[in-house]
């Protein structure tokens, strides 16, 4: 009966064909064409790769084109060796390393961060190749993406190709107010600040915004026709030779609209060198950066196949005779990641293994002859003191002893929550200096300002602090410890944030002051901060410990010479 169709069968064949099952409406994801541009990558590379090894995306669904040139450093070797190991796990590598360059500039660049004409007109040339190559290969997509982003967020490429967008770029989160979008363009085609850009920044407001520039990691959607259109060569405009000026000009022209998301967060930049800059400075940023993700809790991920290229100062004491780091041991994460810090600034620290208020009982207190306030109450919740503040106390008065006893001079005191600032080490030594000339026993590196804008500075970086609260870090000298001792706290125990302000004497308790009648304490405290509180660093929103430092329209810096 099923030999012959009859007109009728052939109907019921033809209605179930219109029938497909939900599996196969399943398309596989677009394909995407990665171009990379290097030079002088040492620094990034190893922590960019392993991002971009990182993303959640059909590996065989991207094809990766490098190409890299005019190298003074590990660049290629780098490169060289993330191919051989990974290479063939994408759709296609093309790696094309010029060597008969390496070593040396462009015959009008001053130094390899200067962006002379002849840079730009090569970068632009190369862009194009990615650009004609991807198109030429029938890529869904093409991804710009500079080899100093680091995309933390393993979704980054499957949340920015469901935008559906024809270019759209995710926000990049750097040290200060950079970033790589702008609200504005001027007249003659350079970036302008607008009221627009901070809330974008600071993710006040969230989603996908038109802008007049994106750049550093570019998503391009070249199944829209109207994408043929885009090109890095300046058309037809009297604007600077620049190849992220010139695209955007050029979208602009056809009316195509650039994206910024801020609905994730995606990743990290840096903060681009600037023209004066050397290559020792381009290192310095970005390990700013990487202080960044670690005062974030989410430090770049490095493969182990790559870390042996990463260079870092060795650790030192920072013209101290000890840096202590109080550490819980119940708390091996945050360890965890101040020891990357310590690394990255090259910092030799000893870690103090504080007193856990959650073990702490009543006969340890009288074994040491603690005893509390009397009448101690939190200013602001009306509670009793707690254990831990208690502990933490213990741990810091630990300290002290130790640098009476071994008679350190001068001691850096750390706890284990702590962001460090963009450039941190050499406004460290720069403080160092300043010390030299003024009296002190203890300068804060790090606190809760309660009065702001109320103190008078000392020295260039240093203010007389007034009441403030937490210690996040601070220098102490042999004779501040001295003082702290002699003022026999144990004997009526208050949080140590609490204890520092009554011993300078800025206390607004009169009350608890008289507990302690010597309060001759010289305190000074950094000004700006050197290090912040990880958890405010964490927020969402957060921006920086450096807002008030200058933006860097590093770009304009770039275009202009
Ligand atoms: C390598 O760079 C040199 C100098 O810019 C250039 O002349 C040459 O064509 C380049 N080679 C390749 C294969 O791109
Ligand atoms: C592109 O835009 C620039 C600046 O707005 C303008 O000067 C130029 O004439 C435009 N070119 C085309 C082809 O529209
Ligand atoms: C000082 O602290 C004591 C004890 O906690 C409290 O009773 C008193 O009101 C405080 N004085 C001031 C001026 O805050």
């Amino acid at each position: 009966m099923f030999c012959y169709l009859s007109l009728h069968s052939v109907l019921v064949i033809s209605l179930v064909s219109s029938y497909v099952a939900a599996s196969e409406t399943i398309l596989k994801w677009p394909t995407v064409g990665i171009s990379i541009l290097v030079r002088n990558k040492a620094h990034t590379l190893p922590y960019f790769l392993s991002c971009l090894y990182n993303l959640d995306y059909p590996k065989d669904r991207i094809y990766i084109w490098i190409s890299s040139d005019h190298n003074e450093d590990d660049s290629d070797k780098i490169l060289d060796k993330w191919v051989e190991q990974y290479g063939l796990e994408y759709n296609g590598v093309h790696l094309s390393m010029n060597s008969s360059t390496s070593g040396k500039l462009f015959p009008d660049e001053v130094r390899s961060t200067h962006w002379s004409e002849q840079r730009f007109a090569h970068v632009i040339d190369l862009r194009e190749e990615a650009l004609d190559y991807m198109r030429k290969i029938w890529a869904d997509y093409i991804f710009m993406l500079d080899a100093d982003v680091f995309l933390t967020n393993k979704d980054t490429l499957k949340i920015l190709v469901k935008k559906d967008l024809t270019i759209v770029a995710p926000m990049l989160i750097s040290d200060g107010s950079y970033s790589n979008f702008w609200c504005g363009m001027s007249d003659d085609f350079y970036y302008k600040r607008t009221e627009d850009y901070t809330p974008i920044l600071e993710r006040a407001t969230q989603g996908c915004f038109a802008v007049p520039m994106v750049h550093s990691a570019l998503l391009v959607h070249l199944e829209k026709q109207v994408s043929d259109a885009l090109s890095y060569r300046p058309a037809r405009y009297d604007g600077p030779l620049d190849d992220i000026i010139a695209f955007a000009v050029n979208a602009n022209n056809h009316s195509i609209a650039m994206h910024i998301c801020n609905d994730h967060e995606y990743g990290l930049v840096p903060v681009p060198a600037s023209d004066t800059d050397d290559a020792d400075d381009e290192r310095e940023l970005t390990v700013n950066v990487k202080l960044l993700a670690l005062g974030r809790h989410s430090p770049l991920p490095l493969d182990p196949l790559l870390a042996g290229f990463v260079r870092r100062p060795p650790p030192a004491r920072l013209g101290c005779c000890e840096i202590f780091m109080i550490n819980l041991e119940r708390r091996p994460e945050r360890r965890r990641l101040m020891e990357l810090s310590f690394k990255e600034l090259g910092m030799d620290v000893t870690l103090i293994k504080a007193v856990d208020g959650r073990t702490l009982d009543m006969n340890d207190l009288r074994k040491h002859k603690i005893k509390l306030m009397p009448g101690y109450e939190d200013p602001y919740h009306k509670r009793p003191m707690k254990a831990g503040e208690i502990g933490c106390f213990l741990s810091h008065y630990m300290i002290w002893n130790q640098v009476v006893s071994e008679q350190l001079e001068v001691v850096l005191v750390l706890e284990d929550d702590i962001h460090f600032v963009a450039h941190f080490r050499q406004r460290f030594a720069l403080l160092m200096e300043e010390l030299k000339t003024v009296d002190w026993d203890l300068v804060y590196i790090g606190r809760k300002i309660l009065q702001n804008g109320e103190e008078s500075y000392v020295t260039q970086h240093t203010t007389r602090p007034r009441y403030s609260y937490w210690t996040l870090g601070y220098l102490l000298s042999r004779r501040g410890a001295a003082k702290l001792l002699a003022a026999q706290p144990l004997a009526r125990v208050l949080p140590v944030d609490e204890f520092l302000p009554i011993m300078f004497d800025q206390h607004p308790n009169a009350t608890w002051k008289a507990h302690f009648p010597r309060r001759d304490l010289v305190a000074l405290s950094a000004a700006p901060l050197l290090v912040h509180p990880t958890h405010y660093t964490g927020q969402d929103g957060y921006i920086s410990d450096t807002e008030d430092s200058p933006v860097l329209p590093a770009r304009k810096l770039r275009a202009e010479l």
